[in-house]
Protein backbone atom coordinates (compact mmCIF):
# COMPACT_ATOMS: atom_id res chain seq x y z
CA UNK A 1 0.00 0.00 0.00
CA UNK A 2 3.06 2.55 0.46
CA UNK A 3 6.33 3.36 -1.07
CA UNK A 4 9.18 5.05 0.04
CA UNK A 5 11.50 7.12 -2.34
CA UNK A 6 14.53 8.70 -1.10
CA UNK A 7 16.69 7.86 2.40
CA UNK A 8 18.63 10.60 2.81
CA UNK A 9 18.63 12.15 6.29
CA UNK A 10 15.72 12.86 7.83
CA UNK A 11 13.08 16.26 7.97
CA UNK A 12 10.42 16.72 9.81
CA UNK A 13 6.94 15.03 7.78
CA UNK A 14 4.50 16.44 6.36
CA UNK A 15 1.50 14.83 5.75
CA UNK A 16 -0.97 16.03 2.63
CA UNK A 17 -4.38 14.08 1.73
CA UNK A 18 -5.04 14.59 -1.70
CA UNK A 19 -1.54 15.40 -2.78
CA UNK A 20 -2.07 13.98 -6.55
CA UNK A 21 -3.27 16.66 -8.34
CA UNK A 22 -4.35 20.42 -7.81
CA UNK A 23 -3.88 22.54 -4.44
CA UNK A 24 -2.49 19.07 -2.72
CA UNK A 25 0.38 18.97 -5.41
CA UNK A 26 1.28 22.53 -4.92
CA UNK A 27 1.89 22.16 -1.12
CA UNK A 28 4.43 18.88 -1.59
CA UNK A 29 6.36 20.90 -3.84
CA UNK A 30 6.24 24.00 -1.32
CA UNK A 31 7.12 21.46 1.38
CA UNK A 32 9.44 19.59 -0.37
CA UNK A 33 12.77 21.73 0.26
CA UNK A 34 12.71 21.29 4.28
CA UNK A 35 10.46 18.44 4.71
CA UNK A 36 9.90 14.47 4.01
CA UNK A 37 6.36 13.90 2.52
CA UNK A 38 3.80 11.38 3.12
CA UNK A 39 1.23 11.69 -0.22
CA UNK A 40 -1.82 10.69 -0.01
CA UNK A 41 -4.52 9.58 -3.17
CA UNK A 42 -5.94 7.00 -4.87
CA UNK A 43 -3.93 7.46 -8.21
CA UNK A 44 -0.62 5.77 -7.40
CA UNK A 45 1.01 6.43 -10.56
CA UNK A 46 0.52 10.16 -10.17
CA UNK A 47 1.48 10.00 -6.84
CA UNK A 48 5.01 7.93 -7.62
CA UNK A 49 5.85 10.42 -10.47
CA UNK A 50 5.08 13.26 -8.01
CA UNK A 51 7.26 11.56 -5.32
CA UNK A 52 10.05 11.03 -7.62
CA UNK A 53 10.52 14.15 -8.78
CA UNK A 54 10.36 15.52 -5.67
CA UNK A 55 12.79 13.35 -3.93
CA UNK A 56 15.19 13.91 -6.83
CA UNK A 57 15.16 17.45 -6.89
CA UNK A 58 15.46 17.89 -2.84
CA UNK A 59 16.69 14.99 -2.00
CA UNK A 60 13.56 14.42 0.54
CA UNK A 61 12.55 11.32 1.83
CA UNK A 62 9.25 11.50 -0.08
CA UNK A 63 6.28 8.34 0.62
CA UNK A 64 3.21 7.85 -1.16
CA UNK A 65 -0.04 6.06 0.34
CA UNK A 66 -2.56 4.73 -2.02
CA UNK A 67 -5.48 5.34 -0.02
CA UNK A 68 -9.58 6.22 -0.53
CA UNK A 69 -10.26 8.05 2.55
CA UNK A 70 -13.75 7.20 2.07
CA UNK A 71 -12.93 4.04 2.91
CA UNK A 72 -12.66 2.88 6.31
CA UNK A 73 -9.76 0.63 5.90
CA UNK A 74 -8.14 2.97 4.17
CA UNK A 75 -8.45 6.00 6.84
CA UNK A 76 -7.63 3.64 10.01
CA UNK A 77 -4.31 2.66 7.88
CA UNK A 78 -3.08 6.73 8.22
CA UNK A 79 -4.34 7.47 11.10
CA UNK A 80 -2.70 4.75 12.79
CA UNK A 81 0.78 6.01 10.94
CA UNK A 82 -0.63 10.03 11.86
CA UNK A 83 -0.74 8.61 15.89
CA UNK A 84 2.82 7.12 15.34
CA UNK A 85 4.82 8.92 13.08
CA UNK A 86 7.95 10.54 14.40
CA UNK A 87 8.63 14.66 13.58
CA UNK A 88 5.06 14.84 12.40
CA UNK A 89 5.15 18.80 11.55
CA UNK A 90 2.37 19.41 9.51
CA UNK A 91 -0.78 17.77 8.17
CA UNK A 92 -2.74 19.39 5.38
CA UNK A 93 -6.45 17.72 5.15
CA UNK A 94 -7.11 18.92 1.35
CA UNK A 95 -8.48 15.82 -0.80
CA UNK A 96 -11.92 16.80 -1.79
CA UNK A 97 -14.00 17.20 -4.57
CA UNK A 98 -17.64 19.04 -5.61
CA UNK A 99 -20.98 17.77 -7.10
CA UNK A 100 -23.65 19.38 -9.01
CA UNK A 101 -27.61 19.04 -8.84
CA UNK A 102 -29.69 19.58 -6.39
CA UNK A 103 -29.71 17.51 -3.38
CA UNK A 104 -32.60 15.31 -3.41
CA UNK A 105 -32.05 14.73 -7.10
CA UNK A 106 -28.75 13.51 -6.50
CA UNK A 107 -27.34 10.17 -5.64
CA UNK A 108 -27.80 10.01 -1.94
CA UNK A 109 -24.28 7.92 -2.16
CA UNK A 110 -22.54 10.97 -4.14
CA UNK A 111 -23.71 13.07 -0.92
CA UNK A 112 -22.26 10.75 1.94
CA UNK A 113 -19.09 9.94 0.04
CA UNK A 114 -18.66 13.65 0.62
CA UNK A 115 -19.09 13.79 4.01
CA UNK A 116 -16.83 11.16 4.47
CA UNK A 117 -14.06 12.74 2.65
CA UNK A 118 -14.74 16.24 3.67
CA UNK A 119 -15.73 15.72 7.49
CA UNK A 120 -15.24 11.88 8.55
CA UNK A 121 -11.77 11.82 7.11
CA UNK A 122 -10.44 15.43 8.66
CA UNK A 123 -11.91 14.29 11.77
CA UNK A 124 -10.02 11.31 12.23
CA UNK A 125 -6.90 12.29 10.75
CA UNK A 126 -6.67 15.82 12.86
CA UNK A 127 -7.97 13.68 16.41
CA UNK A 128 -4.75 11.34 15.68
CA UNK A 129 -2.30 14.41 14.38
CA UNK A 130 -3.08 16.18 17.71
CA UNK A 131 -2.85 13.56 19.98
CA UNK A 132 0.92 13.71 18.72
CA UNK A 133 1.30 16.80 18.28
CA UNK A 134 -0.34 17.99 21.59
CA UNK A 135 2.10 15.66 23.22
CA UNK A 136 5.22 17.00 21.80
CA UNK A 137 3.56 20.48 21.64
CA UNK A 138 5.08 21.32 18.09
CA UNK A 139 3.22 21.04 14.58
CA UNK A 140 0.21 22.20 12.46
CA UNK A 141 -2.75 21.40 10.73
CA UNK A 142 -4.13 22.88 7.83
CA UNK A 143 -7.68 21.93 6.92
CA UNK A 144 -8.66 23.06 3.55
CA UNK A 145 -12.25 23.95 3.32
CA UNK A 146 -13.84 26.84 0.87
CA UNK A 147 -15.27 30.16 0.04
CA UNK A 148 -17.98 28.39 0.30
CA UNK A 149 -18.08 27.83 3.75
CA UNK A 150 -19.51 31.78 3.36
CA UNK A 151 -21.35 31.94 0.52
CA UNK A 152 -24.38 29.28 -0.18
CA UNK A 153 -24.90 28.10 -3.59
CA UNK A 154 -28.26 25.99 -4.85
CA UNK A 155 -26.31 22.78 -6.58
CA UNK A 156 -23.94 23.06 -3.87
CA UNK A 157 -25.92 21.91 -0.16
CA UNK A 158 -23.58 18.82 0.85
CA UNK A 159 -20.07 20.92 -0.50
CA UNK A 160 -21.15 24.22 1.63
CA UNK A 161 -22.14 22.45 4.42
CA UNK A 162 -19.25 20.46 5.04
CA UNK A 163 -17.06 23.10 4.27
CA UNK A 164 -18.85 25.15 6.69
CA UNK A 165 -18.13 22.40 9.30
CA UNK A 166 -14.92 22.54 8.17
CA UNK A 167 -14.15 26.31 9.13
CA UNK A 168 -16.26 25.53 12.75
CA UNK A 169 -14.31 22.29 13.41
CA UNK A 170 -11.04 24.28 13.34
CA UNK A 171 -11.96 27.47 14.93
CA UNK A 172 -12.69 25.30 18.29
CA UNK A 173 -9.78 23.37 18.06
CA UNK A 174 -8.05 26.88 17.92
CA UNK A 175 -9.97 27.87 20.97
CA UNK A 176 -9.21 24.41 22.61
CA UNK A 177 -5.34 24.64 21.67
CA UNK A 178 -5.29 28.51 22.62
CA UNK A 179 -6.51 27.29 26.13
CA UNK A 180 -3.63 25.60 26.84
CA UNK A 181 -1.34 27.79 25.51
CA UNK A 182 -0.73 25.13 22.65
CA UNK A 183 2.36 26.02 20.29
CA UNK A 184 0.35 23.33 17.97
CA UNK A 185 -1.40 25.62 15.18
CA UNK A 186 -4.25 25.46 13.14
CA UNK A 187 -5.42 27.17 9.95
CA UNK A 188 -8.06 26.77 7.76
CA UNK A 189 -7.79 27.65 4.24
CA UNK A 190 -10.86 29.35 1.92
CA UNK A 191 -9.88 28.95 -1.56
CA UNK A 192 -12.15 31.06 -4.07
CA UNK A 193 -12.49 29.48 -7.85
CA UNK A 194 -8.67 27.51 -7.90
CA UNK A 195 -6.72 26.25 -11.57
CA UNK A 196 -6.67 22.74 -10.42
CA UNK A 197 -8.32 19.17 -11.65
CA UNK A 198 -11.26 19.90 -9.54
CA UNK A 199 -13.68 21.87 -12.05
CA UNK A 200 -12.68 19.48 -14.88
CA UNK A 201 -13.82 16.57 -12.52
CA UNK A 202 -17.43 18.35 -12.45
CA UNK A 203 -17.08 18.86 -15.92
CA UNK A 204 -18.15 22.64 -15.54
CA UNK A 205 -16.83 25.53 -18.20
CA UNK A 206 -14.38 27.88 -15.66
CA UNK A 207 -14.97 30.97 -18.23
CA UNK A 208 -18.89 30.39 -17.21
CA UNK A 209 -18.31 30.32 -13.92
CA UNK A 210 -16.89 33.53 -13.02
CA UNK A 211 -14.46 35.93 -14.61
CA UNK A 212 -10.75 35.54 -15.58
CA UNK A 213 -10.04 38.07 -12.36
CA UNK A 214 -11.69 35.24 -9.82
CA UNK A 215 -9.53 32.92 -10.76
CA UNK A 216 -6.52 32.37 -8.81
CA UNK A 217 -3.53 29.53 -9.31
CA UNK A 218 -2.62 27.01 -6.89
CA UNK A 219 0.60 28.79 -6.14
CA UNK A 220 -1.19 31.59 -4.83
CA UNK A 221 -3.41 29.38 -2.86
CA UNK A 222 -0.35 27.54 -1.07
CA UNK A 223 1.59 30.75 -0.84
CA UNK A 224 -0.73 32.80 1.07
CA UNK A 225 -1.55 29.50 3.57
CA UNK A 226 2.23 29.13 4.38
CA UNK A 227 2.52 32.60 4.74
CA UNK A 228 -0.27 32.75 6.72
CA UNK A 229 0.99 29.31 8.83
CA UNK A 230 4.79 30.87 9.90
CA UNK A 231 2.58 34.25 11.58
CA UNK A 232 0.12 31.37 12.98
CA UNK A 233 -3.05 32.72 11.14
CA UNK A 234 -6.38 31.13 12.01
CA UNK A 235 -8.09 32.29 8.97
CA UNK A 236 -6.58 32.45 5.36
CA UNK A 237 -8.78 33.57 2.22
CA UNK A 238 -6.55 34.14 -0.67
CA UNK A 239 -7.27 37.06 -2.76
CA UNK A 240 -8.33 40.24 -1.93
CA UNK A 241 -11.53 40.04 -3.71
CA UNK A 242 -12.33 36.61 -1.67
CA UNK A 243 -11.76 38.61 1.50
CA UNK A 244 -14.21 41.62 0.66
CA UNK A 245 -16.41 39.02 -0.69
CA UNK A 246 -16.30 36.89 2.76
CA UNK A 247 -15.93 40.00 4.81
CA UNK A 248 -19.33 41.49 3.41
CA UNK A 249 -21.32 38.33 3.11
CA UNK A 250 -20.80 37.42 6.76
CA UNK A 251 -21.60 41.00 7.66
CA UNK A 252 -25.29 41.38 5.60
CA UNK A 253 -28.48 40.77 7.14
CA UNK A 254 -29.26 36.78 6.58
CA UNK A 255 -32.33 37.77 4.20
CA UNK A 256 -30.32 40.04 1.97
CA UNK A 257 -27.40 37.42 1.41
CA UNK A 258 -30.06 34.85 0.82
CA UNK A 259 -31.62 37.28 -1.67
CA UNK A 260 -28.13 37.74 -3.35
CA UNK A 261 -27.14 34.11 -3.21
CA UNK A 262 -30.11 33.38 -4.70
CA UNK A 263 -29.64 35.87 -7.61
CA UNK A 264 -26.00 34.49 -8.44
CA UNK A 265 -27.09 30.65 -8.79
CA UNK A 266 -29.81 31.73 -10.88
CA UNK A 267 -27.23 33.07 -13.67
CA UNK A 268 -24.75 29.70 -12.87
CA UNK A 269 -27.12 27.32 -12.71
CA UNK A 270 -26.72 26.18 -16.18
CA UNK A 271 -23.23 25.17 -14.97
CA UNK A 272 -24.25 23.66 -11.53
CA UNK A 273 -27.34 22.20 -12.45
CA UNK A 274 -27.50 18.83 -14.52
CA UNK A 275 -30.53 19.68 -17.25
CA UNK A 276 -33.92 18.51 -16.21
CA UNK A 277 -34.34 16.10 -19.02
CA UNK A 278 -30.89 14.22 -17.50
CA UNK A 279 -32.09 11.75 -14.85
CA UNK A 280 -30.81 12.25 -11.67
CA UNK A 281 -27.53 11.53 -11.02
CA UNK A 282 -26.24 12.12 -14.77
CA UNK A 283 -23.90 15.28 -14.20
CA UNK A 284 -23.52 14.53 -10.64
CA UNK A 285 -20.00 13.77 -10.08
CA UNK A 286 -17.94 12.34 -7.00
CA UNK A 287 -14.51 10.93 -7.42
CA UNK A 288 -14.99 7.57 -9.02
CA UNK A 289 -17.63 8.72 -11.19
CA UNK A 290 -15.71 10.89 -13.20
CA UNK A 291 -12.00 9.65 -12.99
CA UNK A 292 -10.78 7.52 -15.32
CA UNK A 293 -8.38 5.27 -13.25
N1 LIG B 1 -10.33 24.27 -7.11
C1 LIG B 1 -11.14 25.09 -6.46
O1 LIG B 1 -11.76 26.01 -7.07
C2 LIG B 1 -11.32 24.97 -4.97
C3 LIG B 1 -11.90 26.04 -4.29
C4 LIG B 1 -12.07 25.95 -2.92
C5 LIG B 1 -11.66 24.82 -2.23
N2 LIG B 1 -11.11 23.79 -2.93
C6 LIG B 1 -10.72 22.59 -2.16
O2 LIG B 1 -9.36 22.32 -2.37
C7 LIG B 1 -9.10 20.93 -2.12
C8 LIG B 1 -8.21 20.40 -3.23
O3 LIG B 1 -8.92 20.45 -4.47
P1 LIG B 1 -8.23 20.85 -5.84
O4 LIG B 1 -8.83 22.13 -6.28
O5 LIG B 1 -6.75 20.73 -5.75
O6 LIG B 1 -8.84 19.70 -6.78
P2 LIG B 1 -8.18 18.42 -7.48
O7 LIG B 1 -7.07 18.82 -8.36
O8 LIG B 1 -9.33 17.68 -8.06
O9 LIG B 1 -7.57 17.60 -6.25
C9 LIG B 1 -8.36 16.82 -5.38
C10 LIG B 1 -7.45 15.84 -4.66
O10 LIG B 1 -8.25 15.06 -3.75
C11 LIG B 1 -7.95 13.69 -3.96
N3 LIG B 1 -9.11 12.86 -3.62
C12 LIG B 1 -10.39 12.97 -4.09
N4 LIG B 1 -11.17 12.01 -3.58
C13 LIG B 1 -10.38 11.27 -2.76
C14 LIG B 1 -10.59 10.13 -1.94
N5 LIG B 1 -11.79 9.53 -1.87
N6 LIG B 1 -9.57 9.64 -1.21
C15 LIG B 1 -8.34 10.22 -1.28
N7 LIG B 1 -8.07 11.29 -2.03
C16 LIG B 1 -9.07 11.82 -2.77
C17 LIG B 1 -7.60 13.60 -5.45
O11 LIG B 1 -6.75 12.49 -5.70
P3 LIG B 1 -7.19 11.12 -6.41
O12 LIG B 1 -8.23 11.46 -7.44
O13 LIG B 1 -5.91 10.60 -6.97
O14 LIG B 1 -7.70 10.28 -5.28
C18 LIG B 1 -6.79 14.88 -5.63
O15 LIG B 1 -5.46 14.67 -5.24
C19 LIG B 1 -10.47 20.26 -2.03
O16 LIG B 1 -10.78 20.00 -0.68
C20 LIG B 1 -11.44 21.31 -2.59
O17 LIG B 1 -12.72 21.21 -2.01
C21 LIG B 1 -10.93 23.83 -4.28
Amino acid sequence: MSTEIGNQTRKPLAVITGGSSGIGATFARRLAPDHDLLLIARRKERLEQLAAELSRTYGSHVEVMTADLTVEQDLAALTERLETAKDLALLVNNAGFGSRGRFWESPIETQEQMHRLHVMAPLRLTHAALRNMVLHDFGGIINVASVAAFVRSSGSTSYCSTKTWMTVFTETLHLELRSIRSNVVVQVLCPGYTYSEFHDTLGVNREKLAPRSFWLTSDEVVDASLAGLRQRKLFVIPGWRYRVLTSLMSKVPTRLRLALEAATTKTRSGQLTPSKREPAGIGQSGPDQARDR
